[in-house]
């Protein structure tokens, strides 16, 4: 569909397809590895979780068995989608990785501006950002790498159960460990995350554009002055 005159892509479908994906596959995995931590002094939420789970799936270990056989699946079917996606939309990738993980000047002063603005308020003038702001890039390098030490632990954890000899017990310690740790990092972030992309009133436009692809240039050239201006130049790699 092309965009209207006032609106520029942002999103191609695949992205847009990739991240819901994304989204609920995180959603069925929080939960479900939350529902396998049956030790109340481990789990952050106490026993009532992993309870109600376990009686939804059967009912004592043969729920707990379905639950860990659902969380496996989904972790694997999570994998191969993120792999499919990085095939189907080989540039797209590229730009991505390109763009969170390159910073430029004003970033850091940007971060601290905009957390001055959203707690004491203040802050002054927000320095102009490209096709993501430091916030955004700083979460997309912790779902980037977070996501990479996730899935990498998963496949260990997953091969422990079928594979791998009692030898290695050394490194399943670690890979629970790791997976544990990357999932909270992870987590801490995806709050701010669904809060800015979500409810905060300001980025309504960017949240639209997770459905629609585009968003109001004026938004734009307010939020991601640089990317417009990249645009405007027909710069190559400005997507
Ligand atoms: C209810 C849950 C979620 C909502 C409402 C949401 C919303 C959004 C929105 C609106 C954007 C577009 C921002 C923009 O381009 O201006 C976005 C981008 C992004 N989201 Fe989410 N998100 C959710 C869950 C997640 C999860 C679970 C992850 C990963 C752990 C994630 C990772 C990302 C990444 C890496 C981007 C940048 C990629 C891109 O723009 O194509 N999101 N999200």
């Amino acid at each position: 569909m092309t965009p209207a005159n006032n609106e520029i892509k942002r999103h191609d479908p695949s992205d847009i397809r990739i991240h819901w994906f994304n989204a609920a596959c995180w959603l069925v995995l929080l939960v479900s590895g939350l529902g396998l931590i049956k030790n109340d002094k481990l789990n952050p939420l106490g026993a009532w979780l992993p309870d109600v789970l376990r009686a939804l799936f059967g009912g004592g270990s043969a729920g707990g068995a379905v639950l860990l056989v659902l969380h496996e699946v989904v972790g694997v079917v999570w994998l191969v989608g993120i792999v499919i996606y990085m095939g189907v939309n080989a540039g797209g990738t590229r730009f991505f990785l390109r763009e969170i993980f390159s910073l430029r000047p004003g970033d850091f002063t940007w971060m601290v501006r905009k957390m001055l603005r959203m707690t004491v308020g203040g802050g002054g003038e927000l320095p102009p950002q490209g096709y993501y702001n430091m916030g955004q890039k700083a979460f997309a390098q912790a779902s980037v790498l977070g996501g990479i030490a996730i899935g990498a632990t998963g496949m260990i954890l997953l091969a422990s159960d079928k594979i791998l000899p009692a030898s290695v017990v050394w490194l399943v310690g670690w890979a629970v460990t790791l997976h544990y740790l990357a999932v909270g990092l992870v987590f801490a972030g995806l709050l701010v995350h669904i809060y800015m992309a979500a409810i905060s009133p300001e980025e309504k436009p960017g949240f639209r554009s997770m459905f629609t692809g585009t968003v109001p240039r004026d938004y734009a050239r307010h939020h991601h002055g640089l990317w417009v201006d990249a645009l405007d130049k027909g710069e190559p790699g400005a997507k």
